[in-house]
């Protein structure tokens, strides 16, 4: 009989073998073992967003937007501009025509990869990097070429030459994450001019991922509507930009499953991909209509919650720094933690350890980013605290 089998580049999906760190937290759950998970650590959870009444009174007033239903592949005109209005207040000029709503980011990645990458072609990622990426382009069939940030006396940056070195014929499209995830880095306006001037002598597309925009660590002096973090640099002058953001980390709502793009460059590259982009958004209408509807609100929310969540990463990031007592890597925005080990110090025998002791922990080769442990400073302080008491020893030699 003739055989039903999945794709070939997708056949090993669901039947990896859980690597070491996966069986022995799932064995020590199932003996009832309480971990604390500093990695997977929910921001919502841990106080970090709306509240609870403000978030239930906008799902019951905004549910009845699903029983007329008028579709816009782009997503709702007044949803769109609010995202112009979001970006504006933070000193970005932008229209609404070149707003795109997504049911998250790593959705609008895929329909980045499907609509500017042929089969086989390449995108460029950053190494280290999440990595979500590698397998969102398995899934779309598009190959990876990752550049290295560079480490210059324990601080990062882009390698410039490195990613131009990187830079093949079949590279359609570059990737900058910035706050970047999990170094925490910030691209300067300089290296974003270089890399734009790359994607136009390449005739590459940029992707600015952005989420954690508003975990920039620098600037904010009180929380706010007036306490906006200062403009981060942004790319300008790439034949196509997309720049994506959205509630996941902003808000820590990654259930409500809202983001955008914001697309920009030269007309003739940015109409056609807006209007192939509206065409495959058409094929799913993928964003639900009461989260479009709660999308303006939200925003005008964010002006000061994010700001509030911001002040607050940044206490538990002192917190961790104060009682780990070693050096970490400086991070200029986000909520990662990354703590090179000293030579000789294996990082999968420190999360090992760290998991004897209660604590959950990732080796930082899961980010290729060997040679340190990674975590988040999402978690409450009373837990990072416990958790950090337990770790400490277990980071130098
Ligand atoms: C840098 C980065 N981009 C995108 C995403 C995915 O975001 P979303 O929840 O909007 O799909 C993540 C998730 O952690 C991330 O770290």
């Amino acid at each position: 009989m003739p055989e039903i089998q999945l794709v070939r580049s997708l056949r090993s999906w669901g039947h990896t073998t859980p690597n070491v760190l996966a069986r022995t937290v799932e064995e020590r759950r199932t003996r009832g073992v309480d971990i604390l998970d500093i990695v997977g650590a929910g921001a919502y959870e841990n106080g970090l967003g709306v509240s609870r009444e403000r978030l239930e009174a906008l799902a019951a007033s905004c549910a009845l937007t699903s029983a007329a239903y008028h579709p816009d592949p782009r997503g709702m005109r007044s949803a769109r501009q609010a995202v112009v209005d979001w970006y504006m207040r933070r000193g970005v000029a932008c229209r609404a025509e070149n707003v795109v709503l997504t049911p998250g980011t790593s959705m609008a990645y895929l329909y980045i990869l499907r609509l500017l990458v042929e089969p086989g072609q390449e995108i460029l990622v950053p190494s280290p990097g999440y990595p979500l990426f590698d397998d969102l382009c398995v899934f779309a069939g598009v190959r990876m070429r990752y550049y290295q940030m560079r480490q210059d006396g324990g601080r990062w940056s882009l390698d410039l030459d490195e990613l131009a070195f990187q830079c093949t014929s079949g590279t359609r499209a570059v990737m900058l994450v910035s706050p970047h995830n999990p170094l925490g880095y910030v691209f300067s306006s300089k290296e974003l001019e270089t890399v734009t001037a790359l994607c136009r002598e390449r005739g590459m597309a940029l992707v600015f991922d952005e989420v954690f925009s508003e975990f920039a660590a620098t600037g904010r002096t009180s929380a706010g509507p007036e306490a906006f973090p200062p403009p981060l640099a942004r790319p300008h002058g790439a034949p196509l930009s997309i720049c994506l953001n959205g509630l996941s980390k902003m808000l820590a709502l990654p259930g409500l499953k809202l983001g955008w793009m914001l697309v920009d460059g030269d007309r003739e590259f940015v109409r056609p991909f807006l209007e192939a982009l509206e065409y495959t958004s058409d094929l799913f209408l993928p964003v639900s209509e009461p989260a479009q509807a709660m999308l303006a609100p939200l925003l005008d929310d964010a002006d000061c919650i994010a700001s509030r969540s911001a002040e607050e990463i940044a206490r538990r990031r002192a917190l961790v720094k104060t009682m780990l007592d070693v050096p970490v890597v400086a991070s200029e925005g986000g909520v990662y933690v990354c703590v090179p080990l000293p030579d000789g110090l294996d990082e999968d025998t420190v999360v090992l350890s760290a998991l004897d002791r209660g604590v959950l922990l990732h080796p930082g080769h899961f980010y290729r980013l060997p040679g340190h442990i990674v975590f988040t400073c999402v978690a409450a302080s009373p837990v990072l605290e416990d958790a950090m008491r337990r770790i400490r020893g277990l980071c130098r030699r």
